[in-house]
């Protein structure tokens, strides 16, 4: 399989590694080249400004691929914020482009939980969309241009975490940012009243991968961790796996912090994940389980903190 995969930042590249390490083709595309650690990486590349008009259907046409997975930004919410018209370029925008290029490929969105309003404790494939921002509308937007493409699949997935190191060039993920910021000696301050159901990073990668290859797809499949927690107890757990005491992390409401502007319960269903043919054989990984495969397979007992 070869897969042309638009936007090569954090999940981007991760599903593109996940495929070449199964013998796939993928090639990223994105406005700058990926950066790993600062530097290059080694995954194939070509430039895409996705939102010019024309650009998509070019690459497409060089590239020639199996499947399409669409994974580009913008994704910072509280940017979205302020950037409400770009956002809505990114997403809905550029969908219109694919839409008109991308044919009966199977073409896998990688879309958010930020589609629902965060009242509802978890979120099914029929619960009533009504996105609370910008970013959220600029997603639910673009879902619903790519719905009409036969080969499509609509990926929700909650928050994405795994490793970042501490000087990636853009904001961390909640873990990695927890992680460094804790190991720096810092107070990390997060919501006890913000609640989300996260998913390593390796397993949207998997994911991805198994709904790009098969034959049978739903058109909306929901991907949610197997764990229900708020960022505050999410915190406190990786400030226990790093070895530190619990008062290193301070739970406080979300309005008080950058978190204003997210949904309080960004929580997905795997019901579908769990039962559909194309998924029913991966197992998201609890988060417990994930943080102690993460802290060791990038720090060496030397390195961890003891206060
Ligand atoms: N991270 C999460 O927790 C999460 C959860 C659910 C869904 N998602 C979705 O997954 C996607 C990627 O998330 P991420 O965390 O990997 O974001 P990221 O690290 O910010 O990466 C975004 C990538 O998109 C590229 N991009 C932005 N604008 C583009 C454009 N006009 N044309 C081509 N490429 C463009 C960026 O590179 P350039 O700026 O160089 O072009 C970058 O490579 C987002 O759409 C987000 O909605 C993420």
């Amino acid at each position: 399989m070869r897969a042309l995969v638009v936007g090569s930042g954090f999940v981007g590249r991760a599903v593109a590694r996940h495929l070449i390490s199964r013998r796939d083709e993928a090639v990223l595309a994105s406005r700058t080249p990926p950066l790993v650690n600062g530097s290059p990486g080694s995954l194939p590349w070509v430039p895409l400004d996705i939102t010019r008009p024309g650009a998509f259907a070019g690459v497409l046409a060089d590239v020639a691929p199996d499947s399409i997975v669409l994974v580009h930004g913008p994704s910072d919410v509280t940017w979205c914020e302020s950037h409400p018209e770009e956002a809505m370029a990114g997403h809905a925008g550029a969908a219109r482009l694919v839409a008109e290029a991308a044919g009966d490929r199977r073409t896998v969105f990688i879309s958010t939980d930020n589609v629902f309003d965060g009242t509802a404790t978890t979120c099914t494939e029929s619960a009533v969309t009504r996105p609370a921002n910008v970013y959220g509308r600029a997603k639910l937007a673009a879902e619903g241009i790519l719905s009409t493409l036969p080969g499509a699949v609509l990926l929700r997935v909650s928050l994405i975490y795994g490793w970042e190191a501490a000087d990636s060039p853009k904001w961390l993920n909640f873990f990695a940012s927890c992680v460094h910021r804790l190991r720096a000696g810092e107070t990390v301050r997060a919501p006890h009243d913000q609640w989300t159901t996260p998913v390593l990073v390796d397993d949207v990668a998997e994911a991805t991968r198994a709904l790009a290859i098969a034959r049978v797809v739903p058109p909306l499949i929901h991907l949610g961790g197997p764990d229900r927690l708020s960022r505050a107890d999410w915190a406190a757990d990786i400030a226990a796996g790093l070895g530190l005491p619990p008062e290193r992390v301070v739970a406080e409401s979300r309005a008080h912090g950058r978190y204003a502007n997210r949904p309080a319960s960004t929580c997905l269903s795997s019901e579908v994940f769990a039962t559909h043919p194309a998924t029913a054989s991966l197992r998201p990984r609890p988060v417990g389980e994930a943080t102690r495969l993460l802290l060791a397979r990038h720090l060496t007992p030397n390195a961890r903190p003891t206060t």
